[in-house]
């Protein structure tokens, strides 16, 4: 009796873990090399990081519940991470790609196979490296997760699927941008916008040079397109517009909004949308694509525009004359509040599976652990220029954090991150937040900086219920939205501002939170949340360590020369294990019924 209880319990937990990790999901396989390429994007020939020889990097299109494998190659001349923004690889922070989860991966051709289902997921996300401010040279790309045939989309299918990536960008390299940070310096105005890696269209001789390559998009007249649109950039908010067309706003980083037209939409540095845009004009001529920046002096930031071409296969000419304006709110912050605000969850709409996705009742969830999370301008700390939160600027810890706690590696960080800002000289520190496993938080982002900032959080979504100016209050939760906020892992917070998010922690792990700006998170805005369920003894709720992990700091002993090893292949290369789990499960299920 107790011997057989017993090997059920192990078939049970076989199965369980198999069915949770991998279940019958198909696999794909991606294989990213990162390397050197020299570009000219805006006219002046610089190292621009690439992705298979692709600046930006290749489209990554997988369907939900597809298990990923992606082999990372560093050809690069320094470490490399690389982070997939948005996605909620449930269970494994050990694939999220950022210093406090992961060893680097070395230079000189080392490589690192990541592994994570896209469970439950859809929607527009984005890879970019996490690591030496590599994201200002490139090695970002498009990270789409299409629904499965069986789950309907709230809209019709369009009849193309279209990726803009904008992002400011610098001709200084990203390694001469570290050292002006390292040396005290802001990074100043960037040298332009890019659109799918290229510059802008001439459309005023004086202000864009000659013999910049620009983006075209081609479309038919009458047809209606997916578009995505992703922010990749450093740290400038772009203001995203196609002259003379409207943008049906659909989906934000994997949620289906409720959809409205949109003649521009301000997009932050790390957001995603999905739009849907339907060439419904008369193509007298070619019409303008642009990006221009937001909340900065147009006057003096006018160079700062990605301007590419939408053209329509009956276009009558090449586009000319002015831009389409920006929104002209200069005297007025409310408008670009409200038009976040106005971005809100499809409630009756499914996401990846068939109920839909905003059943999910959060308003009524009583909130079990609150944190409020300041920040201000940079900062100097014995000597060196450093960006907080709450006064603590973030040092990434020698060993990555749940290897430290597999390892007992002691002293690797603090668990005291402070949930308020603290009345005392600002600090670097390894600390992290020790937040409650299924705690239902509340997060108060207060921006004292002078600058509008995105705060992003790894392995979640979270709904953003609140924005406002000023100090926030204890009054401002009468204003939340507890019914359809948007839910989304990036947000932004205004300059002189705040912006609330509720979250669900029920993705155990240990997550980062930073402030998507680079040069702020180089300078150590971000830090982590350990999220574990204390009663986990099985890997049920958390991944074990992946086989393939890299080792470094206190554990550096344990990392071999890199060898090359197929455990991956033949464990799920076999179909005759995989028929043999099949049964298994199969057995277990008759048994349990
Ligand atoms: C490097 O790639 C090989 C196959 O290309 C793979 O077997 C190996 O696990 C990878 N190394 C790591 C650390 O992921
Ligand atoms: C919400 O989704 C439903 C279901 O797909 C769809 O019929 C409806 O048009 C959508 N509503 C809005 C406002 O987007
Ligand atoms: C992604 O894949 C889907 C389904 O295969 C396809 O409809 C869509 O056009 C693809 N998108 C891109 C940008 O390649
Ligand atoms: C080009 O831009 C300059 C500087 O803003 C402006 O003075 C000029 O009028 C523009 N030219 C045209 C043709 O719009
Ligand atoms: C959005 O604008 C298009 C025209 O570009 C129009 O056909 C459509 O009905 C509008 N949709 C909504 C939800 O306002
Ligand atoms: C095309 O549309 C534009 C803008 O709506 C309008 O000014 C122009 O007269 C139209 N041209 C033709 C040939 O219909
Ligand atoms: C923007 O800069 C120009 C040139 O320096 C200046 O004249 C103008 O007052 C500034 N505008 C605002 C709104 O600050
Ligand atoms: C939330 O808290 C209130 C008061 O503490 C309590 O009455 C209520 O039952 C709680 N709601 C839920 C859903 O737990
Ligand atoms: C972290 O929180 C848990 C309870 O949520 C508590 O038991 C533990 O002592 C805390 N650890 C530290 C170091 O504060
Ligand atoms: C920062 O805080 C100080 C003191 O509360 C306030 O005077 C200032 O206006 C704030 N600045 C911003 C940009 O929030
Ligand atoms: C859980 O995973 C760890 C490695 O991360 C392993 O040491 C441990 O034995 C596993 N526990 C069980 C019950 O399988």
């Amino acid at each position: 009796m107790a011997s057989s209880s017993l090997l059920v319990h192990r078939v049970c937990y076989i199965a369980l873990f198999f069915t949770l990790c991998f279940a019958a999901d198909p696999f794909v396989n991606f294989e990213l090399e990162y390397s050197y390429i020299t570009a000219s994007p805006l006219g002046v020939p610089q190292q621009v990081v690439a992705v298979n020889g692709k600046f930006p990097g290749p489209i990554l299109n997988v369907t939900t519940n597809y298990n990923v494998v992606v082999d990372v190659k560093n050809k690069l001349d320094e470490d490399l991470l690389v982070t997939w923004s948005g996605i909620q690889m449930r269970r494994t922070s050990w694939q999220d790609g950022v210093l406090g989860t992961n060893c680097p991966i070395p230079k000189g051709g080392w490589n690192f196979t990541y592994q994570f289902q896209v469970k439950d997921q859809i929607g527009s996300f984005f890879y970019a490296p996490s690591v030496n401010m590599q994201r200002a040279a490139g090695g970002f790309g498009s990270f789409i997760v299409t629904n499965r045939n069986i789950i309907p989309i709230p809209f019709s299918p369009p009849d193309g699927d279209i990726v803009i990536i904008i992002g400011d960008w610098y001709t200084r390299s990203h390694k001469t941008l570290r050292k002006d940070l390292d040396d005290g310096k802001q990074l100043g105005m960037p040298d332009g916008v890019l659109i799918n890696g290229k510059g802008p269209y001439r459309y005023n001789t004086t202000l864009v040079p000659d013999g910049i390559d620009h983006e075209t998009i081609n479309v038919d007249p009458g047809k209606t397109y997916r578009v995505r649109v992703h922010n990749v950039g450093v740290s400038t908010c772009l203001n995203f517009r196609i002259q003379n067309h409207n943008l049906l706003l659909v989906e934000t980083e994997g949620y289906y909004t409720s959809q409205q037209n949109y003649t521009s939409v301000d997009i932050h540095v790390g957001q995603s949308y999905t739009f849907l845009v339907t060439m419904d004009q008369n193509a007298s001529s070619d019409y303008y694509i642009v990006a221009s920046s937001r909340f900065v002096n147009q006057t003096i930031w006018q160079k700062v525009t990605g301007v590419g071409i939408l053209h329509y296969s009956n276009s009558k000419g090449k586009a000319a004359g002015p831009l389409p304006d920006p929104p002209n709110d200069v005297y007025d912050t409310s408008y670009a509040l409200n038009q976040a605000m106005s971005i809100r969850q499809n409630v009756s709409a499914s996401g990846a599976r068939p109920n839909p996705q905003g059943s999910f009742h959060y308003g009524q969830i009583n909130v079990t652990d609150f944190y409020l999370l300041k920040s201000v301008p940079p900062v100097s700390i014995d000597g060196k220029l450093r960006a907080t939160f709450n006064g603590i600027s973030f040092k990434n810890p020698v060993t990555p954090i749940r290897l430290a706690d597999l390892y007992y590696v002691k002293g690797d960080y603090k668990l005291d991150f402070p949930t308020k800002p603290m009345n005392r000289p600002p600090k670097v520190d390894t600390s992290i937040i020790n937040a409650t496993y299924k705690g239902f938080i509340e997060i108060v982002l207060q921006n004292n900086d002078t600058v509008v900032q995105s705060f992003h959080m790894d392995g979640y979504s979270f709904f953003v219920v609140g924005m406002g100016f000023g100090e926030w209050t204890e009054n401002n939760r009468g204003s939340y939205n507890r019914w359809d906020a948007i839910s989304r892992s990036t947000t932004q917070v205004f300059p002189g501002g705040w912006t609330a998010v509720l979250v669900s922690l029920d993705n155990v792990g240990v997550w980062n939170l930073r402030a998507e700006n680079l040069d702020r998170w180089y300078l150590g805005q971000e830090t982590y949340m350990r999220i574990i369920n204390p009663e986990d003894h099985s890997n049920k709720t958390e991944m074990p360590v992946p086989d393939n992990a890299l080792y470094c700091g206190a554990l550096a002993s344990m990392q071999k020369q890199q060898k090359v090893s197929s455990a991956t292949t033949t464990l799920f290369g076999s179909s005759e294990l995989f028929f043999t789990l099949l049964l298994v499960l199969s057995a277990v299920i008759s048994l349990v019924s």
